[in-house]
């Protein structure tokens, strides 16, 4: 089968298209025929090397962590799944940048039926995040003002319309590019934060920051003083520095893989109740491309690629 491998850390020049293998379903596992994958922004701090101490791979690596598809094979021991079962799942070793890869079947769940299936592949990663920085770690409730900063991106997307589904008030942060797209997923409020500081937008403090992008420890003590005393600062990209004695806390987390929220996820986008935006679609055999893109930031929202 054709896989997009890594053989060292490096530029996006180091991802490859090999001809390899197809893998063998282990016990517990399924083979699944790879509808599509998604790019995430870890994907090039894993190529790069950065994320060695957090999220170690073994070189050559296969790249891709969000995988949609049909299962073709079942390993021994697998019960709760078929051969013709349309899944979708985040697969923790990588390998979804390629025709097939081998998941555990506990970590798969059902694809939404109401979109075309390669679509669901940009729901895992970025999905699972918008909904344990909503639900778990923001606690978002109904009627509270959520600030989500970094609205145009993968996760931002979801978030903003998980923060609306929780019955907030949403004020989303995105340029002239994203902003027809996040007001179309439920932003009350957009800033365009390339021509104004977001403060100057805002009249009056906010209950939650999401916080989804990459700060330098200043702008993100800025952000924390747009939340009201007893609000709070959730961050997927690394927690604010906290002054001693501030009314407002701030917590950083790392998304784990929760079938049990994936299958809420897709429950939401069979009732219609929040929907899957893609932005690009692009052939698998692209994929460095899109690093280069994404590392120039011209991608915004999910990029799907198609083996
Ligand atoms: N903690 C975890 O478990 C976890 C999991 C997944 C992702 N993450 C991290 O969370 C972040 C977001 O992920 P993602 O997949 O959503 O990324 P992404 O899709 O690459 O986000 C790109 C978007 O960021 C927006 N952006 C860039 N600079 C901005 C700024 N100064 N203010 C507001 N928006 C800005 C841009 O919006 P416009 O289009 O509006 O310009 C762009 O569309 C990444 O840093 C990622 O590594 C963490």
């Amino acid at each position: 089968m054709r896989a997009m491998r890594i053989h060292r850390y490096g530029a996006a020049s180091v991802i490859r298209e090999e001809e390899v293998p197809r893998p063998a379903p282990g016990r517990g596992d399924v083979l699944i025929q790879v509808a599509a994958t998604s790019f995430n922004p870890s994907d090039v701090g894993l190529r790069r090397g950065l994320l060695r101490t957090v999220l170690p791979i073994d070189l050559p690596y296969t790249v891709g962590g969000d995988v949609a598809g049909t299962i073709v094979e079942l390993g021994d021991d697998v019960h709760t799944l078929a051969v013709g079962d349309r899944v979708v799942g985040r697969v923790d070793n990588g390998g979804a940048a390629a025709e097939y890869v081998t998941a555990a079947a506990d970590t798969l769940v059902a694809a939404p039926a109401a979109i075309p299936i390669a679509h669901a592949a940009a729901i895992p990663i970025a999905g699972l995040t918008a909904w344990q920085a909503v639900f778990e770690h923001a606690g978002v409730a109904s009627g509270q003002r959520v600030l989500v900063n970094g609205a145009g991106g993968g996760v931002g997307g979801f978030a903003v319309q998980l923060a609306k589904h929780a019955g907030a008030h949403v004020i989303a942060t995105a340029s002239s590019r994203s902003t027809d797209i996040v007001r179309q997923l439920g932003a009350d409020e957009t800033v365009d934060y390339t021509a104004m500081p977001v403060r100057d937008a805002l009249d009056g403090p906010v209950d939650i920051i999401l916080n989804l992008v990459d700060l330098g420890g200043q702008s993100a003590s800025a952000l924390m003083s747009l939340v009201r005393p007893g609000g709070i600062v959730v961050s997927a990209t690394g927690a604010p520095t906290v002054p001693g004695g501030s009314p407002v806390a701030a917590v950083s987390f790392v998304a784990r893989n929760d079938t049990g929220h994936l299958a809420a996820l897709v429950k939401l986008i069979d009732t219609g109740a929040a929907r899957v935006d893609i932005a690009s679609t692009r052939p698998l055999v692209e994929l460095a491309a899109v690093h280069l893109d994404a590392e120039a930031g011209r991608i915004r929202g999910k990029t799907i690629l198609v083996p």
